[in-house]
């Protein structure tokens, strides 16, 4: 099957595009949503409380709902990297992070310095990233946090792609955290867990904290 994906940056596009907008659209700052994210993150941060991050990433934040419910819980401060504009647009108009905070680009190519923030995280980002682009941006997560990587995506043993929206090779499943584990020796499983929907109203969500070993 020829891939999409070198015939062009199709997902890039796609993200950066209308359907991404049509994402933004759709995506409401609910408070129920932001309860359950604040619990969720609550949980993942009590197994760094022995040193809570300072500075955090997220990496395809969108409009930023792990970001304004992690901003309940924590100081720190802030960063989203993000490739679609609208996203950007509010997660600045929001307050979410800082103007220059809010960063234009790909998990594959990160703007920012080896080790510049405590923790980098995607939630439900690596899920649309090719498989052939997956290891480039897990090691561009991997450079930029200093401690910790934080991971929450949907699960599968095997390596699956399954239709998302009306298209193919925009959604990817996968032992993403056996993934870190495999390209990374320097990193230690702090905790892992699943966000089960029908007791977090999350969407069945698999979360790993790693911690980077010295
Ligand atoms: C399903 S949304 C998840 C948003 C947010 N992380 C959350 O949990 O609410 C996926 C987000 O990742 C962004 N994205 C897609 N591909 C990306 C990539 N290669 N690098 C960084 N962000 C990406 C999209 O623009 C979108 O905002």
């Amino acid at each position: 099957m020829t891939s999409k994906n070198t015939t062009g940056n199709f997902q890039e596009n796609l993200w950066r595009g209308e359907f991404g907008d049509a994402y933004v659209d759709r995506n409401a700052v609910d408070p129920d949503m932001l309860a359950a994210r604040t619990a969720s993150w609550s949980e993942m941060l009590k197994t760094v409380a022995g040193a809570p991050p300072k500075s955090i990433l997220e990496v395809g934040a969108n409009i930023g709902l792990n970001l304004r419910a992690l901003r309940r819980l924590s100081p720190a401060i802030f960063y989203a990297l993000e490739p679609n504009e609208k996203a950007r647009a509010r997660l600045v108009a929001d307050q979410v992070v800082d103007k220059g905070n809010a960063l234009d680009g790909l998990a594959s190519k990160i703007p920012l310095a080896d080790g510049a923030v405590d923790l980098a995280f995607t939630a439900g980002v690596l899920i649309h990233i090719h498989p052939e682009n997956l290891l480039a941006s897990i090691r561009e997560i991997h450079r930029v946090a200093r401690r910790y990587v934080v991971c929450i995506e949907y699960f599968a043993d095997k390596p699956t792609e399954i239709p998302y929206r009306g298209h193919n090779e925009a959604l990817f499943k996968r032992d993403f955290g056996g993934f870190y584990l495999d390209n990374f020796p320097d990193l230690k499983v702090v905790d892992y867990g699943f966000f089960w929907s029908r007791m977090t109203t999350l969407d069945n969500l698999t979360w790993w904290v790693f911690e980077k070993q010295p």
